[in-house]
């Protein structure tokens, strides 16, 4: 396989692909549209690994050998790789612009793959000439530790692009479900917003206090995590746009967000990464 993969994006989820992509020995470009974004990823992803070469988990030559494979490049740079993992903003329009980039530049037969947390795979497919090898790759945060990745088909998604992509999965250690049709929310998205819901609105009706609803939660289902504690961690705000993403799409009230989750986002509750959502870190 070739072994040149293209990360647009060097974020949170970009470069924790990134991150994964030449842990596992994928040679990464890497682009961003901001000025010293790709710098900053890379200094991040550095100092990651120095942690893990001081634990002993890894050595020092290992490391500088990440850290070569993962490479600060410029668009045509792209046209030597096999496959493209978009993680830019999320908003189509933009994500559109990335992939018709990409098209003319890839190869014929290179994978066109975006993270899209919610967005039409299909819709984003539209602007290329290679609906058949553009597909969601919905890495989940942070991407070097979690296992999982949603392959996401577009209505024309080729078995050729999945397989492919069930590959790369493989081998970077992640397993994949496949989600068949191009829906909102995919999998875990569509089963998790129902349980942040439900306990959010447990918490507002006075059923439990937040410490025994996520007590509940760990305990009684077996999670790693309770629910109000995984709200807080990947973000109130990200919890609510995708909320009422899925609402406007659907239409049920399955999705429809509680309003202490509203209040929270107005009043800069943010959750973990402000130091303050349904708990305070600080
Ligand atoms: N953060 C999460 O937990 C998470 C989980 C799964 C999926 N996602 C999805 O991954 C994508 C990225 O999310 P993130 O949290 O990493 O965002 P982020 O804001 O941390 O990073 C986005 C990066 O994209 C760059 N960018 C913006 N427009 C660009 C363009 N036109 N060309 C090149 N680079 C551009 C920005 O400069 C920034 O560095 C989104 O679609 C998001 O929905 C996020």
């Amino acid at each position: 396989m070739d072994k040149t993969l293209a990360v647009i994006g060097a974020g949170t989820m970009g470069s924790g692909i990134a991150h994964v992509s030449a842990l596992h020995g994928y040679r990464v470009l890497m682009i961003d549209a901001q000025e010293g974004a790709v710098h900053r990823a890379r200094q991040a992803i550095s100092k990651r690994l120095t942690r893990e070469v001081d634990k002993g988990s890894m050595t020092s030559l290992d490391a500088d050998a990440v850290m070569e494979r993962l490479v600060e490049a410029d668009w045509p740079d792209a046209s030597q790789a096999f496959m493209a993992i978009e993680a830019v903003l999320e908003i189509v329009d933009v994500k559109k612009e990335v992939f018709q980039r990409l098209d003319s530049l890839l190869p014929d037969g290179a994978i066109l793959a975006t993270n899209t947390s919610s967005l039409s795979i299909t819709e984003i497919a539209t602007i290329t000439k290679r609906p058949a090898y553009v597909l969601g790759m919905h890495f989940f945060n942070p991407a070097p530790v979690m296992k999982l990745i949603e392959i996401v088909r577009g209505e024309e998604t080729g078995d050729d692009a999945v397989q492919q992509a069930q590959a790369y999965a493989r081998s970077i250690g992640k397993e994949t479900v496949v989600v068949e049709k191009d829906t909102p929310g995919f999998v875990v998205n569509r089963v998790l917003m129902p349980l942040f819901i439900e306990a959010m609105r447990i918490y507002e009706e006075g059923i439990a206090s937040k410490d025994d609803i996520d007590k509940a939660v760990k305990l009684g289902l077996n999670h790693p995590m309770g629910p109000l504690t995984l709200a807080d961690l990947t973000g109130l705000d990200v919890d609510l746009h995708v909320m009422d993403y899925m609402y406007d799409e659907f239409h049920d009230d399955r999705f429809a967000a509680p309003l202490v989750l509203r209040r929270l986002v107005r009043a800069g509750r943010l959750g973990r990464k402000t130091g303050k959502g349904f708990y305070d870190y600080d």
